[in-house]
């Protein structure tokens, strides 16, 4: 049945945004709401697979009947996925992942000092392009918020990031992206595109997004 097309599957899912610490009471953000990804932890969950939640800054309510592993910055993240994913059978990285975190977290609050300050940004690790190298037999899905040529940078990225399934949205259109609780989506694979949706709530692109999930790993896709 549908309900049980991901029975016995072990899916972890990223969600929110991450969180790079200035200072102990400072931090750089971004406007990651949590939503999609906790809308795919939920419908994993309903579709019978044991789902883990990596799950960053979000506002939106953390789902239930999942096992939820709270953490901070994109480093954590790394560690906590890759502690994870020998273990897993599908990986969702829907995070807002930052590009950049301080090369320096001060331990004492920065004190107000000169007109000027500048904060120096080192690069993160990119978490989904190292699960990508590294997968043996998981089925990888990578998230894409584009503002342009969106076909493009999505192949490039899933080719990048050795991913089984890009989800790219144009984030400049009506009812897509950070905070709504819908979304537009185009779903890719390495010959192309596979699905462009029309306007969704986040639960219908989950179930979407779920299906194909499951009907691919169903054929054995992934390693
Ligand atoms: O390259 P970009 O950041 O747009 O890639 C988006 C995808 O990569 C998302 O699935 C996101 O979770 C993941 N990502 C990551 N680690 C990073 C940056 C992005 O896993 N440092």
């Amino acid at each position: 049945s549908e309900q049980g097309q991901l029975s016995g599957k072990k899916v972890l899912v990223t969600a929110g945004g991450t969180v790079e610490r200035i200072d102990p009471v400072r931090f750089l953000t971004n406007d990651s709401s949590g939503k999609m990804g906790y809308a795919i932890a939920e419908t994993a969950r309903d579709m019978g697979a044991e789902v883990t939640l990596i799950a960053g800054k979000a506002t939106a309510p953390v789902p239930r009947g999942v096992k939820v592993v709270s953490i901070e910055s994109a480093h954590d993240m790394m560690k906590a996925v890759l502690e994870r994913l020998a273990d897993a059978d599908v990986v969702i990285k829907a995070a807002a992942v930052a590009d950049y975190r301080p090369a320096e977290q001060a331990r004492q609050k920065i004190k107000k000092k000169s007109e000027e300050m500048t904060l120096t940004l080192v690069k993160n690790p990119d978490i989904l392009q190292t699960i990508g190298s590294m997968k043996t037999t998981q089925f990888v899905v990578g998230f894409a918020a584009e503002t342009e040529r969106i076909d493009e940078y999505a192949m490039d990225k899933l080719q990048r990031k050795n991913c089984d399934l890009l989800v790219a949205n144009d984030v400049t259109q009506e009812g897509a992206g950070f905070g709504t609780d819908t979304n537009v989506v185009r779903i890719y694979d390495k010959n192309g595109l596979v699905q462009a949706l029309p306007v969704m709530t986040k639960q219908g692109v989950a179930r979407e997004l779920l299906n194909l999930v499951a009907e691919r790993i169903g054929r054995g896709e992934g390693a």
